[in-house]
């Protein structure tokens, strides 16, 4: 049945995941002004821009985790901000995927046991095509504490992927690792979203991986420009 859905309807239109509306914020200064931005299922979008432009900020708004000082996130068709707590903390154990510029590893577990916390939330398998993808498969009885940082790195990329996101996050994912290592994630990601018919907001330095990416922003002047 599946096979003749395919047939009948190839969806081509894709549907709006997340939206920004005139975000505005600040802390000493001014970081942006009525930014406004969509991204849709299978879309991938880089973010670039000066070291402390406001980058990770934008993210972090983006992500459920800090409340802009004025402007919306539109989720589900609902503003991130004026959901309940625990609906807030749903969406973001559930549909959001954050891979921080310092990734957060349970220390003094092993390398399957971070893994194996995330299935339980998503009640999903490990994918071990994936752990294969990012060459972790031999560290997985390793402790976190005797990988190297660009391994931790990368069991952090799976284990965000294990828990199946709809809309992923990542902060510099790329930034410990070596150009072939670093290509293996971008392709990772890349691949996940359109199987997964998910999202990729992209923060990098790194401006020719940014530009494999569907459109690329650039956080300069208080704006959001749109280079691709
Ligand atoms: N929680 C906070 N409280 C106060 N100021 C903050 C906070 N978070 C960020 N800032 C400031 O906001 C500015 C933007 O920081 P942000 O981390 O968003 O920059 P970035 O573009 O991600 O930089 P980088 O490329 O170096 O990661 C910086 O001046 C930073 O000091
Ligand atoms: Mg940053």
């Amino acid at each position: 049945m599946g096979e003749q859905l395919d047939n009948i309807s190839p969806i081509t239109e894709h549907t709006t995941l997340l939206e920004a509306k005139n975000l505005s914020h600040e802390f000493d200064y001014k970081l942006f002004e009525n930014i406004n931005f969509k991204v849709k299922t299978q879309e991938s979008i880089s973010i670039i821009g000066m070291s402390g432009s406001g980058k990770s900020t934008l993210l972090n708004i983006l992500s459920s985790l800090l409340k802009p000082k004025s402007g919306e996130i539109i989720y589900n068709n609902k503003d991130l901000y004026e959901l309940k707590k625990k609906e807030l903390l749903n969406i973001r154990r559930e549909d959001f995927g954050i891979i921080f510029q310092a990734h957060y590893l349970f220390r003094g577990f092993s390398a399957s046991d971070n893994l194996k916390i995330a299935t339980l939330l998503s009640q999903e398998e490990v994918d071990n095509e994936l752990l294969k993808k990012l060459n972790i498969e031999f560290v997985l009885n390793q402790g976190v504490g005797e990988l190297s940082g660009g391994q931790q790195q990368r069991l952090s990329i799976a284990r965000v992927l294990t828990k199946k996101p709809k809309i992923i996050f990542a902060d510099e994912p790329t930034g410990n690792l070596d150009k072939d290592t670093a290509q293996i994630v971008m392709d990772t990601l890349f691949d996940y979203i359109k199987k997964n018919d998910a999202a990729l907001i992209l923060v990098t330095h790194e401006t020719d991986l940014a530009n494999q990416c569907n459109k690329v922003y650039k956080l300069e002047n208080l704006q959001l420009k749109e280079l691709k």
